[in-house]
């Protein structure tokens, strides 16, 4: 699958997922969000609008930013220019982040650096809250997973395939735990699709489970901005799971944007939330 391809799936992933406006107008925030060109991203920013938030979406591509509304300011920035995330930054009241990069062989630095630059302008303008997301696989819990993870993808994915982007994923953890800000580290695995948010769960640390639907995941940063349990906390989340081998069928083999017309992918697991529409 092309870049362009996943690009095009994700944001008919996203317009197919229903949501429907919840806020009272007092309560609404002026959001940023890194990494909102992202699959999870562009459902964070359709939730965050959904609920009345002004979001200043950050993406290095705006052109192919798939959402518009008057509340919706797409900014071009790339996080290791510290001047474009100043100018994201710079008078909101909270942070969100997403902001991802595949595996590679080269040594990875996008998460770490450019997480201390948004460190650095949140200091500078007096933001405090951050919600940021890293991979589970970045938490080497020793009764984390269960034989699959610990004899399979542990040892392949964490320890030789992605092994550059988890440590650059541990660089940044550290970096938002030495901070001073009011942060919360969202250690997600497995994402998938859902058309709507589920009976999603929640643990401090590490939880059982290894897939987690973007919808709850987006959901879950959202509710972190007026919830403070989870606050300088590492928080691990886990949906219902889909089949695992209908996971990584539908997500990793025969995933196709034309076949897939705006309709979320069978094999999803059961939604127990309300559909929701959105005030675009
Ligand atoms: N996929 C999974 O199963 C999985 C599992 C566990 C955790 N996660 C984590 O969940 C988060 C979201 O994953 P995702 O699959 O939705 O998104 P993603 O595809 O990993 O990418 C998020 C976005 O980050 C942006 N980005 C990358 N480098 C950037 C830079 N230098 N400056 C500004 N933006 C940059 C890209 O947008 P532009 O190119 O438009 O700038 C990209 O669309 C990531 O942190 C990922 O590590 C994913």
């Amino acid at each position: 699958m092309t870049r362009k391809e996943v690009i095009e799936h994700a944001a008919q992933m996203v317009q197919a997922t229903d949501l429907v406006p919840e806020k009272a107008e007092g309560d609404t925030m002026k959001l940023v969000v890194f990494g909102a060109n992202g699959p999870t991203g562009q459902l964070l920013t359709k939730q965050a609008l959904a609920e009345g938030h002004a979001v200043t979406a950050v993406t290095r591509h705006p052109e192919a930013f798939p959402l518009r509304h008057a509340r919706l300011r797409v900014l071009h920035g790339d996080v290791f220019d510290r001047l474009s995330v100043e100018e994201a930054v710079a008078g909101q009241d909270a942070v969100l982040s997403t902001l991802g990069v595949p595996y590679s062989r080269k040594p990875i630095t996008m998460y770490s650096q450019g997480t201390a630059h948004i460190v650095w302008a949140m200091n500078r303008y007096g933001v405090r809250r951050l919600v940021s997301v890293i991979s589970s696989g970045a938490d080497r819990h020793p009764g984390l997973g269960g034989f699959f993870f610990r004899k399979v993808l542990q040892p392949c994915f964490i320890g030789v395939v992605g092994r550059t982007l988890y440590a650059d994923l541990k660089r940044m953890e550290t970096l938002v735990g030495n901070s001073n800000l009011d942060w919360t580290i969202v250690r997600s695995s497995g994402l998938f699709w859902t058309p709507a948010v589920t009976d999603y769960q929640a643990a401090e640390r590490s939880i059982d489970g290894c897939f987690t639907s973007r919808a709850d995941l987006a959901d879950f940063m959202l509710r972190q901005l007026t919830d403070e349990q989870y606050l300088h906390k590492a928080v691990a989340t886990r949906s219902g799971t889909p089949n695992f081998y209908v996971f990584f069928w539908k997500e990793g083999i025969s995933k196709k944007p034309s076949s897939s017309k705006g309709v979320p992918p069978q094999g999803h697991s059961r939604c127990n939330a309300p559909a929701r529409v959105i005030d675009q």
